[in-house]
């Protein structure tokens, strides 16, 4: 980049190159940081000599930490396995008597990747006390920064389909999959999914909401513990077990609002499904 150039000019030239996301709180130059060792380069001495006519096994390419790799400043990855990871989450989560707690404990919770690229914990937003309580799937970019749900693209078409069927922010209750943003907005992994399971059910235990919306299908499967797609389970009536509660609760899952920005057509059989809703508990 040339050195005299205007800010407007350098922004332009970092976003014509790629860099269109803000990933920390101040810069960083990347070519002064050292990186990792393990995760870049074998430890000297302990590497077998190897014969140069066996070809060898290509090293893993570990992706960098703005392309959804660790950070830099993370600390190691956990040691426990993925069962022993969930029984953590399960057990912390039984244990919060309240909203406020569990956001406490999943904000205390270091064993999910993800909190060390988030900027902030996205808990839940709205009325708890309401009876309707919405899942989506996980914090986007905006949900990142303001540390809230629903509050980006998605979100403006999610209020606008509340004001269509009677309801606004403050009469609903809202959260997600996961309280944490997935870098690049990729797919939550199922390791993480079912590392968060646990902060979930314990989230619709303390709320316990008279009705369910799961918006998609990263919701509708993980809650209903089901494989279906999205197409083939919205607009239908499940009942959703919560344990800790020895009762069953309503739950209508449908088409998540994000899906509807990109496919507009299906927004008349989303409809259909609030329509549903709104005939039951408005
Ligand atoms: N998409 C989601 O699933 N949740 C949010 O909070 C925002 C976008």
């Amino acid at each position: 980049m040339p050195d005299s150039i205007a800010p407007l000019d350098a922004l332009r030239w970092h976003l014509d190159a790629g860099a269109d996301e803000v990933i920390a709180e101040t810069p960083t130059d990347w070519t002064q940081v050292t990186p990792v060792p393990s995760l870049r380069a074998p430890v000297r001495g302990l590497r077998a000599p190897t014969n140069p006519e066996t070809p060898q096994p290509r090293a893993a390419k570990v992706p960098e930490p703005w392309q959804g790799g660790p950070a830099i400043a993370a600390p190691p990855p956990p040691l426990l396995g993925p069962a022993a990871i969930e029984g953590h989450a399960r057990s912390a989560a039984a244990q919060a008597p309240s909203l406020e707690a569990l956001a406490q404990t999943i904000a205390g919770f270091n064993d999910c990747p993800l909190k060390f690229t988030a900027m902030n914990l996205v808990f839940g937003d709205g009325n708890p006390d309401s009876g309707i309580m919405l899942i989506g799937e996980a914090p986007g970019e905006d949900e990142d920064r303001q540390g809230k749900p629903f509050v980006g693209a998605s979100g403006k078409l999610l209020d606008l389909i509340l004001t269509r069927v009677g309801l606004d922010r403050d009469r609903v209750y809202i959260t997600n999959i996961l309280p944490w943003r997935p870098p690049g907005n990729r797919s939550p992994t199922p390791a993480e999914v079912a590392t968060c399971l646990p902060f979930v059910a314990r989230h619709i235990e303390l709320v316990n909401p008279k009705v369910l919306i799961l918006l998609g299908g990263t919701a509708a499967k993980t809650i209903l513990g089901r494989n279906e797609g999205i197409t083939r389970i919205r607009g239908k009536w499940f009942d959703y077990t919560a344990t800790g509660l020895g009762h069953t609760i309503p739950a209508l899952p449908t088409y998540h609002p994000a899906y509807l920005l990109r496919s507009p057509l299906q927004k008349r059989d989303a409809w259909c499904d609030w329509l549903k809703f709104k005939a039951k508990f408005i």
